[in-house]
C-alpha cells in the first residue's frame, strides 16, 4: 500500500504540471471551462443556461457563417447584449484563450 502511494505521487504531480502548461491556449480546455455551460459540450447550446438565453446551434453551418472570427472575438471579449438582456458577460480570458476557444467552436460545424 505504502509503496503504491509513493509511486503514484510523483506521477500525479507530473500530470498536474503538464495540464497546467497545456491550458495556456488549449481551445478545448478553455471551451470546456468557460463556454460549455451555455454552448454545450457539443456546441448545440442545449444546456439549461443555453436554452434560457437562446444560444444557437453551432453545428449548423448557417449559424457559423453568420459571424466572422473578429466579430466573435469582440462579442466574447466585450460581452454581448440583446436589448437589456446580457447574453454573454465580458470575458476575463486572455486574447489567446479567446482565439483558441473560437477555433474550437468553429470545429463543431458539420
Ligand atoms: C452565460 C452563457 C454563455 C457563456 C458562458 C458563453 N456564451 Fe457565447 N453566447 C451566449 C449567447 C446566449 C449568445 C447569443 C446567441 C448565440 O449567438 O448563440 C452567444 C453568442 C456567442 C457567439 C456569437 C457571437 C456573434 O457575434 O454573433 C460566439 C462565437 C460565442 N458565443 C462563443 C462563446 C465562447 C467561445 C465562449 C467561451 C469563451 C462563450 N461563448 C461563452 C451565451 C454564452
Amino acid at each position: 500500500m505504502k509503496k503504491i502511494a509513493f509511486l503514484a505521487l510523483p506521477a500525479a504531480f507530473a500530470l498536474a504540471l503538464t495540464t497546467t502548461t497545456a491550458l495556456a491556449a488549449d481551445g478545448k480546455a478553455v471551451y470546456t471551462d468557460s463556454c460549455a455551460k451555455c454552448h454545450g459540450d457539443d456546441g448545440k447550446g442545449a444546456t439549461k443556461m443555453g436554452t434560457k438565453l437562446g444560444a444557437r446551434d453551432y453545428t449548423d453551418a448557417a449559424v457559423q457563417a453568420a459571424f466572422t472570427d473578429d466579430q466573435a472575438f469582440k462579442s466574447i471579449k466585450e460581452g454581448m447584449k440583446k436589448d437589456d438582456k446580457t447574453l454573454m458577460k465580458p470575458s476575463e480570458l486572455s486574447d489567446d484563450d479567446i482565439k483558441a476557444s473560437i477555433a474550437y467552436l468553429r470545429a463543431f460545424k458539420k
